[in-house]
């Protein structure tokens, strides 16, 4: 089959579509026939060496796909939910960036009927990780308010119709008036731009003086203080990226003062049994949203799997909204 493999570390034109051995499917795995995979962050740090693939996993990028399941592992039997010629979605260790991928059968979750086949690959790796964390861990619940950094990312984009279809009020930051019109129209109560203006001071003002009650922050270091002086009593703050560093100097009495709750975790190392767990909770909690098409997949651009170097160069710009996608 054909992959994009990382000839070395380095910038985006180290990525280059090669012809490579077919992957070997487990007995608890299903093969797929990849129709389209979704672009992820982490994969530009894959590339430039910062993020290595768990052990076990395919060495080729790609965190999540959609496509047809081509064949059964062993223990996978035509009696389970899954058979060959079903269309799924998949969260994945690694390898999207090809024509074929082989991954846990309990990681499968079915295309939802008001999504198209290549869309869909937009879904896994965004829906497990924002229900994993501000819903499973920081119990992010109707009534409540939500701060989303980076609102217009495709964690941001998906964040945002989530929480609004569960009755939360969002509250986003972005770094363009494009953004932050793109992140309204998906239904962000107050949109801020974090370059015009600070963050934490607009919050406090809008929420007056209270604070939110949870926030999901790509940021780290360079927003761990404010971040913390945004929230209410008994506020949650959820990381999932460092992308202002991994290091701050942090005054710590607002945790004692307000009870606040610090939490971070990534999904890619996570072991198969809680991937499928998260899975299950996504697809009885999300799926239902994406069905009744108040979640939607926002694709900004598609890119043939031979151009994934020029797909990474946009992605590198942050100048997209949603996700982008390649094209086996
Ligand atoms: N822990 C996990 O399991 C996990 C899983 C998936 C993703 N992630 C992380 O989640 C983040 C989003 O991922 P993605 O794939 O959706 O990325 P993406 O689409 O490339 O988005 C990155 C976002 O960062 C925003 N940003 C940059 N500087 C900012 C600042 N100072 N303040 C607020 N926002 C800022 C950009 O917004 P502007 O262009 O408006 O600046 C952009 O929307 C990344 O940090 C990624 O590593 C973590």
């Amino acid at each position: 089959m054909k992959a994009v493999v990382i000839t070395e570390l380095g910038g985006p034109e180290v990525l280059q579509l090669k012809e490579v051995e077919d992957p070997t499917v487990g007995d608890d795995e299903v093969l797929i026939k990849v129709a389209a995979a979704g672009l992820n962050r982490a994969d530009a740090y894959q590339r430039e060496g910062g993020h290595p693939p768990p052990k076990g996993c395919s060495p080729y990028p790609g965190l999540e796909v959609s496509g047809t399941i081509v064949s059964l592992g062993r223990n996978v039997s035509p009696c389970s939910p899954w058979n060959i010629g079903d269309q799924v979605c998949t969260l994945l260790g690694g390898g999207g960036y090809a024509e074929k991928v082989a991954v846990p059968a309990a990681q499968l979750l079915p295309v939802p009927e008001s999504v198209s086949l290549r869309d869909a690959a937009c879904i896994p790796e965004v829906a497990c990780t924002v229900w994993s964390t501000v819903f499973m861990t920081s119990h992010l619940s109707p009534g409540e308010s939500f701060l989303i950094h980076g609102g217009s990312s495709g964690i941001g984009t998906f964040a945002i119709q989530i929480s609004k279809y569960l009755g939360i009020k969002v509250f986003v930051t972005a770094g363009s008036e494009d953004k932050l019109q793109a992140c309204k129209n998906l239904g962000a109560d107050v949109c801020i731009n974090y370059k015009k203006e600070d963050f934490a001071a607009r919050i406090k003002e809008e929420t007056e003086g209270k604070g939110v009650d949870v926030i999901l922050d790509n940021m780290g270091g360079s927003y761990l203080q404010r971040n913390l002086d945004s929230l209410s009593i008994d506020g949650r703050l959820f990381i999932l990226g460092f992308q202002g560093g991994t290091t701050a100097e942090l005054n710590l009495s607002p945790l004692l003062a307000k009870r606040l709750t610090i939490q971070a975790a990534g999904m890619r190392a996570r072991s198969p049994e809680n991937k499928a767990k998260i899975v299950k909770e996504v697809e009885k909690n999300v799926w239902p949203a994406i069905v009744a098409r108040k979640v939607k997949p926002i694709v900004y651009k598609t890119f043939p799997l031979a151009e994934a170097a020029e797909a990474h160069r946009l992605l590198e710009t942050s100048s997209h909204v949603g996700k982008l996608l390649l094209i086996p």
